[in-house]
């Protein structure tokens, strides 16, 4: 009998996934960084701004209450996901955010007509990772910005929950702690899926040496880069010549 295969499930994650922004204080933290350092931008009338594999919403519904003047695309090609993120859409009446339901792979935009873009936590998971970041290199306009974050090693679960936990056992106690456990359990099943796509090489990994080699060959320039989300990430803020 053949074993079945790991794949990750992205509408069973979609379910759960804003729990992360309730429960998880470093998925809360790096979203903050993220919103600050949007926050810096200066974005023209007119302008199109980007996320990639933008999920429920937490980054592209911030960007389109942010810079009303500028039309947000907001990609992803997960229905669950996007239906999170009509419900955002909708209830902060944010008529200039647009939801691409379309992979990467597929979406058309042309050459130099994006100001600002961002992807976090999305590039792992694309088909072709360095193809995906030659295209948002080739939508960048020159001199606009954007923010790239991935996760490069592989994940380590039970750390994680150990690490979270002890946050919400703090903040919570040990009834309220176990049944979030409980009730977040299909977002950690789909984390074991990607640490076990990961093993096996069906997703990105990388070092942040890597992740910074294959952000300069698909035509961007590095304008700071770290390593964030306890280390698990990596962070490359970059521009285009
Ligand atoms: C871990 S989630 C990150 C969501 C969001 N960026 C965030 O940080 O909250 C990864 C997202 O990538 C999307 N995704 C996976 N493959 C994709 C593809 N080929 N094209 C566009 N989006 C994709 C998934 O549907 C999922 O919503």
């Amino acid at each position: 009998m053949q074993a079945k295969q790991k794949e990750v499930d992205w509408h069973l994650y979609a379910e759960k996934y804003d729990m992360l922004l309730t429960y998880n204080p470093f998925y809360r933290a790096l979203q903050q960084e993220v919103l600050d350092l949007i926050g810096t931008w200066k974005i023209d009338d007119g302008a199109c701004l980007l996320d990639v594999g933008a999920g429920t919403g937490n980054y592209s519904v911030f960007m389109a209450g942010q810079f009303p003047q500028a039309q947000v695309l907001h990609i992803d090609n997960n229905k669950a996901m996007n239906a999170r993120a009509i419900l955002k859409k909708n209830a902060r009446k944010l008529p200039n955010l647009e939801i691409y339901q379309q992979g990467i792979e597929e979406v058309r935009l042309q050459a130099d007509s994006v100001q600002g873009m961002i992807s976090v936590h999305a590039l792992y998971a694309f088909p072709d990772p360095q193809e995906a970041l030659r295209k948002m290199a080739n939508w960048l306009e020159p001199g606009g910005l954007g923010i790239l974050i991935d996760p490069g090693r592989i994940v380590n679960v039970v750390d994680w929950q150990m690490a979270i936990g002890l946050r919400l056992l703090s903040k919570y106690g040990l009834v309220k702690t176990l049944k979030i456990f409980r009730e977040g359990k299909p977002v950690s099943q789909q984390n074991q899926n990607i640490r076990q796509m990961q093993r096996e090489g069906k997703l990105w990994t990388h070092s942040t040496e890597e992740f910074c080699r294959a952000v300069e060959q698909a035509g961007f320039r590095i304008l700071e880069s770290r390593t964030c989300f306890r280390g698990l990430s990596d962070m490359a803020i970059v521009t285009k010549p």
